[in-house]
């Protein structure tokens, strides 16, 4: 088999670097280790900015976001037991969509299926051979057994934070940029109604906490944890109690309870890999670099990557040749950088590191009164929460 572009890895930044090729006529094959039901039904993020709800919708994969997501204007900060919304739409002008990156994968997964695409999940031993030379190959062997050749112009490495292609970059010819951070993420899955209309970011002496919602009945919480934490020594009532703590205040907020029906400790980093392109490959996504959850950066900057990388590629495959793809780190990588400084800032604005000091809180406490109580405070969160303005980019 032979097609223009092989991608690797089918979660959703592959598979609308598919999509959008696929609509400028442009075959793939889309490759994948896991199976469409364990990419389903694996909880991640679960924010869209305005401009990637935007591309679903108007680029064809999906309008269901419009019925079964949920538009938010603005978030909460909750610190020193007090509620602050930042209003996005009143300070910049946009809004962000509540959607399931489980969904967004669902939606691009059914528009290939539509469209006619060809991809295969469930794959395995998969080698990328000759990317530094104008006819790089991919082997894999499918769920039949049969082990297979795709001959190729372009290959794009999209396998995410675990990415195997990333490693085909030589040694001496990358740079890997990392930060460790003393503290995961405990995350819940519960059967039970909203406790609050939009996502509250808080900020206690016991810690960092997240509430966030999926539907009227299923909610996603999260609450830091220590990195080495195990699920098992965490009953229901003491994950509510943990929560409660972290989100208590004089207002008398609670949280809505209710039966807990998944919990998984995620352990995060920052990381970095330049240059995204080697040859006939190109990195896109988490394959290429990660953020730490806090801020929802992560599938957006997936996705902003390859609506740059789809319009490089279109551009390689006519008149311009291999030359066009010299395009696509530079307009990447600033959102790249952009995104990794507000992830890490989100962080370190929320959390509290083991072995902090009084001083340490209340500094923190200055800061987020500093984002609060400031309008340049509130904009400077909104306009990279909702994504940066166009205008703001080279
Ligand atoms: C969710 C995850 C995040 O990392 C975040 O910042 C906001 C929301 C979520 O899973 O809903």
């Amino acid at each position: 088999t032979s097609v223009p572009v092989v991608v690797v890895g089918a979660g959703p930044a592959g598979l609308m670097l598919a999509h959008l090729l696929g609509r400028a006529g442009v075959e793939t094959i889309a490759i994948d280790t896991r199976t469409r039901h364990e990419i389903e039904t694996t909880q991640r993020a679960g924010i869209l900015e305005a401009d990637a709800a935007r591309d679903l919708i108007e680029t064809g994969v999906s309008d269901r976001i419009l019925r079964d997501g949920y538009e938010h204007e603005g978030v909460e900060l909750r610190f020193g037991g007090r509620p602050h919304r930042i209003n996005f739409k009143e300070l910049v002008g946009e809004s962000v969509w509540l959607y399931p990156q489980t969904d967004v994968f669902i939606d691009l997964a059914d528009a290939r299926d539509r469209d006619g695409g060809t991809v295969h999940f469930g794959i395995k031993d998969t080698e990328v051979l000759d990317i530094a030379t104008d006819s790089p190959r991919v082997r894999c062997t499918a769920t039949d057994g049969m082990r297979h050749e795709i001959r190729a112009r372009y290959v794009v490495g999209a396998d995410g934070s675990r990415s195997m292609c990333r490693d085909l970059v030589p040694e001496d010819r990358r740079v890997r940029y990392a930060k460790e951070y003393p503290f995961a993420w405990f995350g819940i899955m519960t059967e039970a109604p909203m406790s609050a209309p939009e996502l509250v970011y808080a900020h206690s002496e016991h810690g960092f906490a997240l509430v966030s919602q999926r539907t009227e009945t299923v909610q996603r919480m999260y609450f830091q944890c220590d990195p080495d934490e195990s699920v098992d020594t965490w009953t229901d009532d003491r994950i509510w109690e943990t929560l409660q703590a972290r989100v208590a205040g004089e207002d008398g907020f609670r949280l809505k309870e209710g039966p807990i029906f998944e919990k998984t400790v995620l352990r995060f980093r920052s990381f970095v890999q330049e240059p995204m392109r080697r040859g006939s490959m190109a990195l896109a996504g988490d394959a290429a670099h990660t953020v730490p959850p806090t801020g929802a950066r992560g599938l957006n900057l997936a996705l902003h990557d390859v609506k740059v990388l789809a319009g490089v590629l279109l551009r390689a495959l006519g008149s311009e040749g291999e030359a066009a793809l010299d395009d696509y780190q530079p307009r990447a990588l600033q959102r790249v950088w952009r995104a990794q400084n507000f992830s890490y800032w989100m962080t370190q604005l929320l959390h509290t590191a083991p072995g902090s000091t009084p001083f340490d809180l209340r500094r923190q406490l200055g800061e987020l009164d500093n984002v609060v109580g400031t309008r340049a405070g509130r904009t400077y969160l909104a306009e990279q929460y909702t994504g940066w303005p166009t205008s703001t980019l080279g």
